[in-house]
């Protein structure tokens, strides 16, 4: 109640990509293809996982709540761009925006940690074959996702906190598709340097905390396997790449939003298109569609359901 007392701005304006009507056709071609694939590709990974029993193992478990979260963090902010960008005045409320911060603050953290949390499952799937089944069980999951949801969501309340009694007195135009909190602080009616400085150190300290972390967990599995390279090494290989990949997609972006020491440049909006679109659709690809277990699976979901059709 608070913001709405101190505020007398009640919506934000964002700008877009563009004014020419042939760009913004393009513009909604693609988000609307790539929206539509990402929310099919990781539903069909979540219907795959929870449908066949083969693939009921940690790993395929974590890759499914990744995709939930992907689809969760393209809904936030894709579904409202497609909406607005035929629009001359591309407004979204007060509370919208705000919705839109926390959310993608939260469920990006919470992905963070579950990248983690994967490639803790691969290290020690690679390096601890034996004790696979013991350290990484049904329950020792559940801990991983409710801690990773936890951190995501403590993360988020955080950044919250820093915005929810600032002044809007009168700028509302956001250079952007979407609400993000550098943007936002710099429209507020007070001096935000600190508060600037405070979100980059909070979404920073988690983005290039993660990203050094998977880095270092990366190149010890890599060490490992190349050590005992009798063991399947090609297979870890294509696996580990596929987790460098979408490693580097989601967090290249995001690390260079909130540690790049010039905040005026126009980089910044066209590199989150990588994290509103690209990322979400990748994981699938990447991870999934290019695994051979998952294949089998889905051709088997595929084949369960047309012989079930042709009995009814
Ligand atoms: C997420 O992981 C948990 C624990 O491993 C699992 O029980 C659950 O089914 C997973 N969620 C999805 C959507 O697969």
């Amino acid at each position: 109640m608070d913001v709405m007392n101190q505020s007398i701005v009640s919506e934000f304006i964002f700008l877009g990509f563009t004014t020419s009507w042939k760009i913004q056709l393009l513009l909604f071609v693609f988000a609307f293809l790539f929206y539509s694939a990402s929310m099919m590709g990781n539903l069909v990974v979540v219907f795959t996982v929870a449908l066949d029993s083969h693939l009921h193992s940690p790993m395929y478990f974590l890759l499914a709540n990744l995709s939930v979260i992907d689809m969760v963090f393209c809904s936030i902010i894709v579904p409202k761009m497609i909406y607005g960008i035929f629009k001359k005045h591309k407004s979204i409320s007060f509370c919208g925006c705000i919705t839109q911060i926390f959310f993608s603050h939260a469920a990006g953290g919470t992905e963070m940690v579950l990248l983690i949390t994967m490639a803790f499952d691969r290290y020690v799937a690679i390096c601890k074959p034996l004790q696979y089944l013991t350290i990484m069980s049904p329950r020792m999951c559940l801990h991983f996702l409710v801690t990773s949801w936890t951190i995501g969501l403590i993360h988020s309340l955080v950044q919250l906190g820093f915005v929810v009694d600032l002044p809007f007195c009168g700028p509302n135009v956001l250079d952007s598709f979407y609400c993000d909190l550098p943007r936002l602080l710099r429209l507020a009616c007070t001096n935000t340097q600190e508060l600037e400085f405070m979100v980059t150190v909070n979404s920073g300290l988690i983005s290039v905390g993660s990203f050094v972390l998977l880095v270092i967990s990366y190149i010890f599995i890599l060490f490992t396997v190349w050590k005992h390279a009798s063991r399947g090494l090609s297979k870890a290989l294509s696996t580990l790449s596929a987790h460098i990949t979408v490693v580097v997609f989601f967090f290249g972006p995001l690390m260079f939003f909130y540690t790049w020491p010039s905040p005026t440049s126009h980089l910044d909006k066209y590199l989150a298109i990588f994290d509103a679109f690209i990322t979400p659709f990748l994981n699938p690809v990447i991870y999934t569609f290019r695994n051979k277990e998952m294949n089998v699976a889905m051709r088997r979901l595929c084949s369960r359901f047309v012989h079930y059709k042709n009995i009814s």
